[in-house]
């Protein structure tokens, strides 16, 4: 297609449409209330605009469906898990692929295998299941961002690189025996979906190779780092965006993949590694929690949709599209007077909510609170990325999170240049009154993940 037009199109049409969920105004009061505030709990079918997650939430291609009737759903050797282990060593250049349900299935069986007590492992950030599952290993996680990841206000073109010095004194520090892998997240969700640098992975390689630590990616969003790098980075204006993936994945000893996101499917994911002993340990966890490693825990027909999604999310058209909705999204906002962590991340917008709603302190969660006024306003959900996620305690004892942002993240393939019109328009009318928005308590949540479980009420005047 010829680049010279202005207008960036949707590279797709229409051939299937679902109903968005309309309310009024106290239907969704008492939604809300009944959810205990906490929007996870609230059926989907009452909200109009659904920003909470980009994950599974992907409009497949009428090609993909087509793939559904191909599935070959034999236990054991399917066809189909070899058209999926051909797309990912040609994509990633891994010798071993295992499939599984979804992202964290990777990292639990991962980090089963590596992590234990006396273990630390160090990444850009990781995201909060990754985490988890460290933990739950017995490990410890420690996030080295670079500084300017926290400045939200700040643009620059690659906010999600990690410090490479920090990394190297810290592996100097912990001593590399206890370090048994590096995980680079990209795009990095937790700091606003920001992309890594090709440079930076490069160091990063290098620093972990230097040591003998395995270096992981976690790929989740691969393809949308790979065009950010395509866009912004010096040397790659013209190499397909397939390429520069390729060169990626080409820094790292294996990768974690929530297929979720770029794999443009509802349900899967996979672990690709290149060590023959990790493998053979991993295999094992799989098939105890996850299925036989053919087919870990998918159909035939999810291990199909997956390898064809692998590939159309590198078409440079829809590339092109999925970067200007989210950053079409961004602008609309900034004009509003709404601020958002600069520049827009590669799936989502994150609204800086401790600057938005400055007289809510972190203790009354600020992100909670605008993400509960938006339901309000107009059926609208978005995920609070601040106290109520990460922090810790309450009351007396509450610890606050380095942030407290509202994540916007656009479904693929889903919503239309009027969805995101009618959002920023709701943000503007939200605007004019937000001093008058209240702070959330917290009733109940549990210790790890709470964000999916706490109740909350609406702190009174
Ligand atoms: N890694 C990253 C960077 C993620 O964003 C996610 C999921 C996972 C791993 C875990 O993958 O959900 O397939 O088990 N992120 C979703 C989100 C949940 O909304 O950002 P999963």
């Amino acid at each position: 297609m010829d680049s010279s037009w202005k207008t960036i199109i949707e590279p797709f049409k229409i051939k299937a449409v679902e109903p968005l969920g309309f309310t009024q105004a106290p239907e969704r009061e008492r939604v809300l209330k009944d959810a205990g505030y906490n929007v996870f709990n609230i059926p989907a079918d009452k909200v109009l605009i659904d920003f909470l997650t980009d994950s599974g939430t992907s409009a497949m291609s009428s090609e993909q469906w087509a793939c559904l009737m191909r599935g070959d759903e034999s236990y054991a050797g399917a066809r189909s898990f070899f058209t999926l282990e051909k797309t990912v060593r040609e994509l990633t250049g891994y010798r071993h692929v295992l499939p599984v349900h979804q992202g964290r299935a990777a990292e639990r069986i991962l980090m089963t295998v590596v992590c234990g007590p006396g273990k630390t492992v160090l990444s850009n950030s990781h995201f909060d299941t990754t985490r988890a599952n460290v933990e739950a290993a017995g490990a410890s996680a420690v996030d080295l961002p670079v500084a300017e990841a926290l400045q939200f206000d700040l643009p620059g073109p690659f906010k999600g690189d990690m410090d490479a010095r920090a990394l190297e004194a810290k592996v100097r520090a912990l001593k590399p025996e206890n370090v048994p892998m590096i995980i680079m997240t990209m795009t990095n969700n937790s700091l606003g979906g920001q992309p890594v640098s090709m440079r930076n992975l490069r160091e990063v390689s290098e620093i972990a190779h230097h040591y003998r630590i395995p270096l992981i990616l976690d790929a989740a969003r691969f393809a949308e780092n790979a065009f950010m790098i395509k866009r912004r980075e010096p040397g790659y204006s013209k190499r397909p965006a397939r390429e520069i993936a390729k060169e990626m994945f080409s820094y790292g000893d294996g990768c974690m993949m929530s297929a979720k996101k770029d794999a443009l499917v509802n349900i899967g994911g996979f672990l690709a590694l290149n060590d023959a002993e990790w493998v053979r340990r991993a295999r094992e966890v799989l098939i105890l929690g996850e299925g036989f490693p053919t087919y870990g825990g998918l159909a035939g027909r999810d291990l199909e949709a997956m390898a064809r999604g692998l590939d159309e999310v590198l078409e440079e058209e829809y590339l092109a599209y999925r970067l200007r909705s989210v950053e079409y999204l961004g602008d609309g906002l900034r004009k509003a007077g709404v601020p958002v962590v600069e520049p827009p991340g590669g799936h989502a917008v994150y609204v800086n909510a401790k600057k938005f709603l400055e007289h809510i302190p972190p203790s009354s969660f600020p992100g909670q609170a605008l993400v509960c006024e938006l339901y309000l306003t107009a059926g609208i959900r978005a995920v609070e990325i601040g106290s109520l996620m990460f922090g810790e305690g309450q009351n007396g004892n509450f610890k606050p999170a380095r942030m407290e942002l509202v994540r916007l993240a656009l479904p693929r393939r889903v919503y239309t240049q009027s969805h995101i019109d009618f959002v920023v328009e709701v943000f503007a009318e939200i605007a004019k009154r937000k001093d008058l928005i209240r702070g959330m308590k917290l009733l109940e949540s549990s210790p790890r993940l709470r964000h999916f479980t706490a109740k909350l009420m609406p702190e009174v005047a």
